[in-house]
This record gives structure tokens, sequence and C-alpha cells, in this order.
């Protein structure tokens, strides 16, 4: 911000900035970071950690505030600064809104999935007692910062795991997005998402592709900030997968896990007729043009009727099922029958 810069350039105090980084990103980018801030005269600390899924628990949280009280932060204008995947966010967002009832704070996602999912809504939270993000609040940064080039150091695996939440929103809401996956993704994979002005004319697509996909999901959640509204169509993919990623962690990444549920639910809607058999085909295509999994041997009948049940608990009784309803169109349904989800199953095992 210019204006505070100048403000603070005039005045004796200077900035103070507390940052931390996902270990990774410091290691890469780290020393960018501090030639920014010594750059701009601010007096900062970063607290580097290595902020994985089994390391996102209220202990790295207690850490981090430990720091955060040492270093002492002027609660109204100094916020906290995240800079890493969806987990560090997600971290610092809860230390942040529990730090002096709320300090705020704000989001750096450098991975793609967070760039385009977690970098956007409220939540954020850690593991407790071996479930995923059981303790956790909303507490909306004051600001995310977006920079893509953060994401050309990520494995080609971990692009696709980012595309899975991409295509969920492509799928349910907006056709052109799921034109340009089926035309791009493979150049997207290739490009890590950066622009490049080539003679392809196709620089703009990693541009255009997250443009669309965080302008949709900002549709979808702004109305909806405090998820009081259960029928949440980006609850597509979601289903079947808390219960698949579980199962088989850590082999399986989020989106990945998001894929094959979505890659059954194609064949639910189907079966149902709400998909061709066309439409089902082009689905299952993008989503291996995407060079995600659209099946997984631990994904049995049991297992779905298992999550199913657990979902009816959380929805209020009723499944809430996201399905397609042709490309870039879908509805929320709660009358899918055993014997549709079974005969879709049987299909889906048998491709
Ligand atoms: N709050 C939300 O709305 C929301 C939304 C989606 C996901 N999430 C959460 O996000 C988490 C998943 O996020 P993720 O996929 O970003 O995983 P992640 O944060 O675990 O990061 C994945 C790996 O990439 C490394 N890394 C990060 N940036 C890098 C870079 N630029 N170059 C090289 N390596 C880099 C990290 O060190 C880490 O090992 C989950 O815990 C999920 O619950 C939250
Ligand atoms: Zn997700």
């Amino acid at each position: 911000d210019p204006q505070q810069l100048e403000l603070a350039t005039s005045s004796k105090r200077k900035l103070r900035r507390f940052i931390v980084m996902d270990e990774v990103v410091d290691k890469l980018y780290g020393s960018q970071v501090r030639r920014y801030f010594e750059a701009n005269n601010v007096q900062y600390e970063i607290l580097a950690l290595p902020t994985t899924e089994e390391t996102k628990s209220m202990d790295l949280v207690l850490s981090i505030l430990r720091e955060v009280q040492a270093f002492s932060i002027d609660r109204r204008t100094e916020p906290i600064i995240a800079i890493g995947g969806g987990v560090c966010l997600d971290i610092v967002g809860l230390a942040a809104s529990l730090y002096r009832r709320r300090t705020p704070y704000i989001r750096v996602p450098t991975t793609l999935l967070s760039y385009v999912d977690a970098s956007v809504g409220a939540k954020n939270g850690v593991n407790f007692l071996q479930c995923k993000n059981k303790l956790g609040g909303y507490t909306p940064p004051m600001a995310s910062f977006l920079d893509r080039s953060f994401i050309q150091s990520i494995p080609r695996r971990h692009i696709s795991n980012g595309l899975g939440e991409i295509l969920k929103m492509a799928l349910m809401k907006h056709k052109g997005l799921f034109d340009l996956l089926k035309s791009h993704g493979k150049y997207l994979l290739d490009t890590k998402f950066q622009s490049y002005s080539d003679s392809t004319g196709r620089g703009d697509a990693a541009l255009q592709t997250t443009r669309i996909a965080i302008e949709t999901m900002l549709e979808e959640l702004a109305p909806n900030l405090w998820e009081d509204d259960l029928d949440r169509l980006v609850d597509f993919g979601h289903l079947i997968s808390p219960e698949l990623e579980m199962r088989v962690l850590p082999s399986l990444m989020h989106g990945e896990a998001v894929t094959i549920d979505m890659a059954f639910m194609t064949y639910v809607a189907h079966a149902r007729g709400l998909l061709s058999c066309e439409e089902k085909e082009q689905i299952i295509e993008c989503m291996r043009g995407l060079e995600l999994p659209v099946w997984h041997s631990a994904c049995t009948w049991h297992l779905i009727q298992r999550a199913l049940v657990e979902r009816l608990k959380h929805g209020g009784g009723r499944p809430r099922m996201p399905l397609p309803t042709g490309l870039g169109v879908a509805e929320i349904f709660n009358d899918t029958s055993e014997e549709t989800l079974k005969e879709a199953y049987q299909l889906w095992v048998g491709d």
C-alpha cells in the first residue's frame, strides 16, 4: 500500500510485519521476500514452518501465537501475513482469528489449489483427533494477494491437483471454463500456469482460467459466507471424497479424491438421464487430459454407502447432491434412488 508506506516513511515509526511462511516456500522465495521488506524499510520477522497436512494442528497454531506475542504487533495496523499453500493459510488464519480475539491477516497463496480455492473464502482451521479441519472458524482475511509466479515451482502432480477444483467450478457453473480446460489443459500443465506471449496465442489461458475459476467461486461463496444454506454447488466432488481421502491417506491428494468423486457423480447424472452418454464421455476425457484419476480401487460400493450416510447426517437429513444437468450447469438433488446409484456404480466400475 504506497499510501501507508509514505505515511510510515514520513513518521518516525517503522512499518512492522510478522510473516509466517511455508518452509519450502521460504527456501525458494525467502530471500526475495526479505529483499522486498528491506528495500521498503519495513521491520519484519519471518517465521518459516513445515506446514503440511500432518502438522496442521493446534500445536502449530500455538507456536505461531507465541512468536506473534514475542514480536508484539499492533492489532489495528499490523496484519499478519501468511505465505504458502492451503495448509499454511488455514493455520495462520486460525491463529490470527484467536490472537486478541481477531487480528487482521493477509493470504498469499503459493500453490494452484490455494490460489483458486483457499484464497477466496473465509474459512480457516486445523485437523483434530484425526479429523480434517475439525477445529476452525470463519474469519475472512483483509486481503488476498495473488501472484501466479509462485506456481511455477510446484510439481506437475500438484498442478493437476488444483485443476481438479477448477474443473469442479467448470462442471457446476461455467461451460466456457470447461471448454478452456478441455482445449488448454495440457498446455496449462506444461507451462505451470505462467503467462507467455508466444506464437500459439494461448499465453492468456492461465490468466483466463484462474480468473473465471475465482470469479465463479466468489459468486457461490459471497452470498453464503457462513454456510447457513446447506445447498452448495461447491460441494460437488466432496460427498464421497472425504471418506476416500482419509481412507487411503496419503496416497491421494485432495483434488484427486475430489475428481474420483466427480467421475462417479457424472455416471450418476448419466444414470438419472441428466447427461447424455456423449457429455459423460467428454467430462471423463477432460479429467484424463488433466492427468487426474477417474477411478480408485478403494472407492468401493460399501465406502460410497457409508459416505452418503455421513452426508445425510451433516446435511440435515438430506443428501443435497449436486449433479451436472449438462456441461457447465447443475442442480441439487435429494431424490437419487439406491437403485440408480448402484446402476451408476456398476457402469463406472465396468468402464
Ligand atoms: N480455507 C479454505 O477455504 C480451503 C480451501 C481449499 C483447501 N484448503 C486446505 O488447503 C490444504 C491443501 O492446500 P495445498 O494443496 O496448497 O497443500 P499444502 O499447503 O500442503 O502445500 C503442498 C506442498 O507444496 C509445497 N509448496 C507450497 N508452495 C510451493 C511453491 N510455490 N513451490 C514449491 N512447493 C510449494 C508445500 O511445502 C507443501 O509441501 C488442505 O489442508 C485443505 O483443507 C482450505
Ligand atoms: Zn475441495
